[in-house]
């Protein structure tokens, strides 16, 4: 179901680079030999999404800060030297989007609420805590989960209970939701905006469907809203000026390739 071909390959052709962008399934005890075979054919690299992020950043010979940090690894570079370099582009696209959809964001002003404790949710507190954002609450159904998180990143970040998500104790700047409530076919999120603070940002990672109902709701109630597909769109753009030497944007057109 993965995106990322049409989106490469759109790239590709318009800036006129030679390259082949495809998507291969392969199942996770296999993922090291898939990559080695991937790496003789002569493939410049490849994407690694889930469950093969991890292991993906363990098995590279060099990584990025940034995706040791995360613990995971979604960009893979094939070098001349041989190594296989490790890069992790979601932080990076997760926060360029709200750059580009919500140019009066300023995460500085205010702290962030974080939903989620998955692999997603790492990306979006690494790329909120680079943004500098004052403080970061973190709620998770399994408050576990969200514990290990937080101890991870220090205390610029405190777990409240899932059930009290909606008061966090100041006005709420940036609310990010990581779990996949809201997503076509599971359940929505129920969420009070009644703690977010004026002229706050309000974004998703679910894109299925673009407008969630959580950004429904902050939509109606006034709230700056950005969706989820920027984010899957933005993190590509390190890998293609990596692979194809392009220099991509993301902008309209590409939305619209992407979802057809
Ligand atoms: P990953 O991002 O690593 O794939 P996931 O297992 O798909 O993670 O789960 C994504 C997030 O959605 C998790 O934070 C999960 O909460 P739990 O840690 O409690 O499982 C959250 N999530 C999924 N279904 C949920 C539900 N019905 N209610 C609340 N949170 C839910």
């Amino acid at each position: 179901h993965s995106k990322s071909p049409k989106l490469h390959g759109h790239w590709i052709a318009k800036h006129s680079a030679h390259g082949l962008y495809t998507a291969i399934e392969t199942p996770p005890g296999a993922f090291p030999q898939t990559v080695q075979i991937l790496k003789k054919m002569g493939f410049a690299g490849v994407n690694v999404t889930l469950p093969h992020k991890e292991i993906a950043l363990h098995r590279a010979d060099t990584a990025t800060d940034t995706a040791r940090s995360i613990g995971a690894a979604n960009t893979l570079r094939f070098l001349s030297t041989g190594d296989i370099h490790a890069d992790n582009t979601d932080a990076y696209g997760f926060i360029e989007n709200l750059y580009q959809s919500a140019p009066q964001w300023d995460p500085t002003q205010g702290p962030a609420l974080v939903l989620g404790a998955g692999g997603a949710a790492r990306a979006v507190l690494y790329a909120l805590l680079q943004a500098k954002v004052p403080h970061i609450y973190l709620a998770n159904r399994t408050a576990d989960k969200a514990q290990t998180l937080a101890d991870f990143f220090g205390d610029m970040v405190t777990v409240i209970p899932w059930n009290d998500r909606a008061k966090a104790p100041q006005p709420i700047h940036t609310l990010v939701n990581t779990t996949s409530l809201g997503m076509t076919g599971h359940a929505d999120l129920h969420m009070d905006l009644r703690g977010l603070a004026d002229h706050a940002l309000v974004t998703d990672i679910v894109y299925t469907p673009l407008k969630t109902e959580l950004l429904h709701n902050a939509e109606q109630q006034g709230y700056t809203t950005v969706d989820g597909l920027g984010m899957l769109l933005h993190q590509a753009i390190p890998g293609s000026k990596a692979w194809f030497g392009t220099d991509p944007i993301v902008d309209d057109d590409l939305r619209q390739i992407v979802l057809e």
